[in-house]
């Protein structure tokens, strides 16, 4: 009797168990809050171990495997990993998390460790890591693909395009969270550093978002982990107001183990990318010709672009020089005139290429091996959401770099992002289909404060952000400020990053409520804050 009385309890996470039963149950492991307040880091792992699959792992702060899976991409407010578990099998992410759940331990799911949000500071606990989970498997009819949690964009788009091609190089690239699509394929995430599966969860913006939405309106289903351990299919037939929900707002509801994507056609053997670097003085009319190419909206389906503010003193040694990438799905002819006021414009260097996709990265000079992808530097972001460019605020955020460059010598790694990727498939979808909100924004506009963890440096890198943030929103009177969840703080308005209309907030909430009542997934971005 007590012992059936205890193994109850091993599923229901508070039951003082062991506190009010003698002799002792034969439970798997722990019990319950009270009882296993003293639980040790050594206890956790002799615990798990038995439970998870054995091509599994489990790494203390003593192993030298730990810290190389604890490097982050953001350094600023970085999460307390007491143990690492690398899961072997999708089965034991269920695994860890009853078990997590039944001791109350926090965990936190990582693929490739690129979140930015200073939530993640708040983290004190087991990560659950993905990274073994890596199986791509094409669907008999090639319209789908099953992802495992683990898959991460360099590989994806290499692995796709070999099926439909012959070879690509096995180089990578990339920026952080920006989010891109392949050809063959699906929608992914641009950054080959960066998982894919993260960017998706919240929207997911990509290459070839113009001719087919974002990441999340690509999936067609989401095997997962609630917080309480039950592994649930999420689809429009199954569980479809979670699907709604994860399809934006998703890293605040479940650990996702795989995931099915469409795939696509590959399209073009090569693709044409252009690389220009302007000095400063040319700012004002770049951004008009900028702001002409993204209004033929039937001619960007084809022709993304993005660009950086940064600095470059082979080019100018006195101020920040800007960088514009063109990247034009299909042969160079096509675009050589429309690229021609660029080329008269007069930059300093040009540089192009006719290649395959999966070298288009690297050949924009965001690889694995530029500063862009590399581990262990300080990220204070701020972000954006606009239409066209603002052509006063694109010269004030201009000179409050050269200013703030000025004033703190140690920010001057710092760049802007300004990221065109076309807007046709996204605004297409219906924008109440899923938790993603902000279908009319149309250019992405991030700051990043990039330097080597310094605290001294803290306070000035955050208002840097803050105030180029506040110049972009005022540059567009009109709009409300929004922010892309993957491209902040996460310490915005919450209606700015979930969505103003009031229906969404609440039905987010209603569901956290359903799914996480007691927010176990609150590291990422949360929906409910903490008081
Ligand atoms: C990946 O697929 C192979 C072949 O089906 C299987 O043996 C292996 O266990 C899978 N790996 C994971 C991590 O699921
Ligand atoms: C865009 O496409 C539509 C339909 O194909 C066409 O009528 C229109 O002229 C195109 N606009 C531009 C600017 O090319
Ligand atoms: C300028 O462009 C050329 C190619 O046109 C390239 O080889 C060179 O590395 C560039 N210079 C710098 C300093 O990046
Ligand atoms: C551009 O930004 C300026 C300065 O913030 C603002 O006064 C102006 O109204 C903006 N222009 C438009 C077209 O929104
Ligand atoms: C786990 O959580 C879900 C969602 O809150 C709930 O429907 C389910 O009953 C829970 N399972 C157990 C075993 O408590």
């Amino acid at each position: 009797m007590v012992s059936f009385k205890c193994l109850a309890a091993c599923g229901l996470a508070a039951l003082p168990c062991l506190a009010a039963a003698l002799p002792r149950p034969s439970c798997p492991d722990g019990l319950s809050k009270q009882t296993r307040a003293e639980l040790t880091m050594q206890q956790v792992q002799q615990e798990l171990g038995v439970l998870i699959s054995p091509g599994s792992h489990i790494y203390s702060a003593e192993d030298q495997e730990f810290e190389e899976l604890t490097l982050r991409y953001q350094a600023f407010r970085p999460p307390k990993i007491k143990l690492v578990v690398q899961v072997g099998k999708e089965e034991d992410v269920s695994a860890v998390i009853s078990y997590a759940d039944r001791n109350s331990v926090d965990f936190y799911v990582v693929n490739r460790g690129h979140g930015l949000p200073l939530s993640q500071g708040k983290f004190n606990g087991i990560q659950i890591d993905v990274g073994l989970l890596r199986n791509i498997t094409i669907g008999e009819d090639g319209t789908s693909g099953l992802f495992q949690g683990g898959t991460f964009d360099q590989q994806v788009i290499d692995y796709l395009w070999e099926r439909g091609y012959a070879t690509s190089k096995q180089t990578t690239s990339s920026r952080d969270p920006v989010t891109d699509m392949h050809s063959h394929l699906q929608p992914r995430a641009a950054a080959p550093c960066v998982g894919m599966l993260g960017p998706g969860l919240g929207g997911g913006h990509g290459r070839l978002q113009n001719k087919h939405g974002l990441i999340s309106d690509n999936m067609l289903k989401i095997n997962a982990v609630l917080a309480n351990g039950t592994t649930i299919t999420v689809s429009a037939d199954s569980h479809p107001d979670l699907f709604w929900a994860m399809r934006g707002a998703g890293h605040n509801f479940a650990a996702v183990t795989s995931f099915e994507l469409k795939l696509y056609p590959r399209g073009p053997d090569t693709w044409y990318h252009k690389t220009y670097i302007f000095t400063e003085d040319k700012l004002e009319r770049l951004f008009e010709l900028l702001n002409g190419v993204d209004e033929e909206k039937n001619q960007t389906s084809h022709m993304l672009n993005f660009g950086f503010y940064f600095w470059n003193q082979a080019f100018d040694a006195d101020k920040p020089v800007i960088q514009w990438d063109f990247t034009y799905i299909g042969p160079q002819a096509d675009v050589e005139a429309r690229l021609a006021p660029f080329d008269n414009l007069g930059p300093v260097n040009v540089t192009d290429a006719n290649i395959p996709y999966p070298e288009i990265l690297p050949a924009t000079g965001t690889g694995l091996d530029d500063p862009m992808c590399a581990p262990g530097l300080n990220h204070v972001v701020g972000t954006a959401g606009t239409q066209l460019y603002n052509i006063t605020t694109q010269r004030q955020i201009f000179d409050h770099f050269v200013g703030k460059s000025a004033a703190y010598p140690a920010l001057a790694g710092t760049f802007v992002v300004m990221e065109s990727y076309g807007v046709n498939g996204v605004v297409a979808k219906d924008p109440a289909s899923s938790a993603f909100p902000m279908r009319d924004d149309y250019l992405l506009l991030q700051i990043s404060v990039n330097y080597a963890p310094d605290a001294s440096l803290d306070a000035a890198a955050v208002q840097w952000a803050r105030e180029a943030v506040d110049m972009w929103n005022r540059g567009q009177p009109t709009r409300r400020p929004t922010t892309y969840v993957n491209y902040g703080l996460g310490d915005e308005s919450l209606e700015s990053i979930y969505g103003y209309e009031p229906w969404r907030l609440e039905r987010l909430l209603s569901l956290k409520k359903a799914y996480d009542p007691h927010n176990k997934f609150r590291y990422y971005v949360p929906l409910v804050r903490d008081a």
